[in-house]
């Protein structure tokens, strides 16, 4: 069932007069690979509904897929993961609120925060010595959290992790509602788990995932489920931070993925799931065990990630994302047997380049001087990081986007993390600190 792409295209095949927008009025794009979608590509009018207004055909488009997600109700979105945590801590927060936030966090998180001017109380994450990465949220750390910070009432997770780590979310649902509060979960990397019958995100109040990273759906598409909420609500609070023109291209690849993935496209993943058991077994990687993984995804360890990317690379194949001790690659229902194969004899010739990471566990958390707003919207400069010591950090210092920060927006750049950063081999050069204005000033 795809009720909005029917929708779309019946307005379409009636060939009709677009005196609206987009200007190329389903008629011409000057690329020529992206021609076939203009007569798909339109705007808010009876026949194709209104993402921010509700109705059909967005309601049972959208009902589809929270039923499939055991959500109460899901809204589609065109920015990606970035817009629907924006929405949710919208929805749950006010301004001066604390969040209990995982350290993890992505930065869309970290700038959420500050946009929306609340306060982080960071729920650091074990570390893993063998694996050389952050391990699950400890339910017991928020439960002392929560106990130590009554006011909390919101906490925000990433679940899975860019490494595939799964979190126990009942549990962590469970801890927090019994404090009266709400939990959101960052699953953008997760959005394929419930079809393969995963209990992933049971109990929370609002999950994000980014059909774009494991699904077979356009680039920046995005789902925010919710239980408990208005959804007039939702889609005000997302329509705040989100186009009043959502793409109904990208729209119509979430309608169709879903209807995908429950044909033909769950035993696919299911496939990609066994190829990539077969994988870690095969070579030095994140296992299951006492860890609770993603099924598809593959992070590789390595005396030198990096190096091993760059091999990879060399032969065109290119994974997702690497750090000094670990690459990472997504698989899905859409890489071949053929692919596959390559990767693994790839694999087999770059052996001496897999192995155990040498990375360290980061030091403990800096200083705040100041608060995530503060340092967002201060007056920035930019050095090389060996040039940053007792400086005030304007961004994330974090060996990789998505790693854990060593440094947040706010925190004093110290000896220790410089040390840290140098022995893992962050050699930023350009790293944004809050400036120093006090001569500026003087000048007028
Ligand atoms: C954990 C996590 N959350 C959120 C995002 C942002 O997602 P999007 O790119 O869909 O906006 C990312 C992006 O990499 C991510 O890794």
């Amino acid at each position: 069932m795809t009720p909005l792409y029917d929708a779309i295209r019946a307005y379409a095949h009636r060939h009709p007069t677009r005196f609206h927008m987009p200007g190329h009025k389903g008629n011409f794009l000057p690329v020529p690979e992206l021609q076939s979608i203009a007569p798909l590509d339109v705007t808010e009018i009876d026949p194709t509904g209104d993402l921010f207004s509700g109705g059909e055909p967005f309601d049972t488009a959208q009902r589809l897929w929270a039923e499939r997600f055991g959500m109460e109700d899901c809204l589609f979105l065109t920015g990606g993961s970035t817009l629907g945590l924006h929405a949710a801590l919208a929805l749950f927060c006010r301004p001066g609120d604390q969040v209990l936030m995982d350290r993890g966090c992505h930065r869309a998180v970290y700038n959420a925060l500050a946009l929306l001017d609340l306060e982080p109380v960071y729920l650091p994450r074990p570390w893993l010595e063998g694996e050389g990465i952050a391990g699950p949220i400890c339910p017991q750390d928020v439960e002392n959290l929560l106990v130590s910070h009554p006011n909390i009432k919101t906490i925000c997770i990433t679940s899975p992790t860019y490494s595939g780590v799964l979190s126990d979310v009942a549990k962590l649902s469970h801890l927090i509602h019994a404090h009266g509060g709400k939990l959101i979960v960052d699953g953008a990397h997760g959005a394929h788990l419930p079809f393969l019958g995963m209990d992933a995100f049971s109990g929370c109040d609002a999950l994000i995932c980014s059909a774009h990273k494991t699904l077979p759906a356009l680039g920046q598409t995005a789902l925010l489920f919710t239980n408990g909420a208005d959804p007039r609500r939702v889609r005000q609070m997302t329509s705040v931070f989100g186009s009043s023109s959502p793409s109904y291209p990208m729209m119509i690849s979430l309608d169709c993925a879903r209807d995908y993935l429950e044909g033909a496209g769950t035993e696919e993943y299911r496939r990609a799931a066994k190829r990539t058991a077969a994988l870690r077994s095969a070579f030095p990687s994140l296992r299951e065990g006492t860890l609770r993984l993603d099924p598809t995804r593959l992070t590789l360890t390595s005396p030198d990630g990096h190096a091993l990317a760059r091999a990879l690379e060399g032969e065109n194949i290119w994974p997702e994302m690497a750090d000094s001790g670990h690459v990472v690659l997504i698989l899905t229902a859409q890489d071949s047997d053929q692919d596959l194969a390559r990767l693994e004899r790839a694999l087999e010739r770059h052996r001496a380049l897999l192995g155990a990471p040498p990375i360290l566990p980061a030091p403990p958390l800096p200083k705040p001087a100041c608060s995530l707003r503060e340092a967002l919207f201060a007056s920035v400069e930019r050095l090389p990081l060996q040039d940053c010591l007792g400086r005030v950090a304007a961004g994330q210092l974090a060996p990789y986007p998505p790693g854990v920060p060593v440094v947040a927006p706010g925190e004093v750049i110290g000896e220790k993390e410089l040390a840290y950063l140098k022995e893992i081999g962050y050699n930023n050069l350009d790293v944004p600190v809050i400036a120093d204005v006090t001569p500026k000033r003087e000048l007028f």
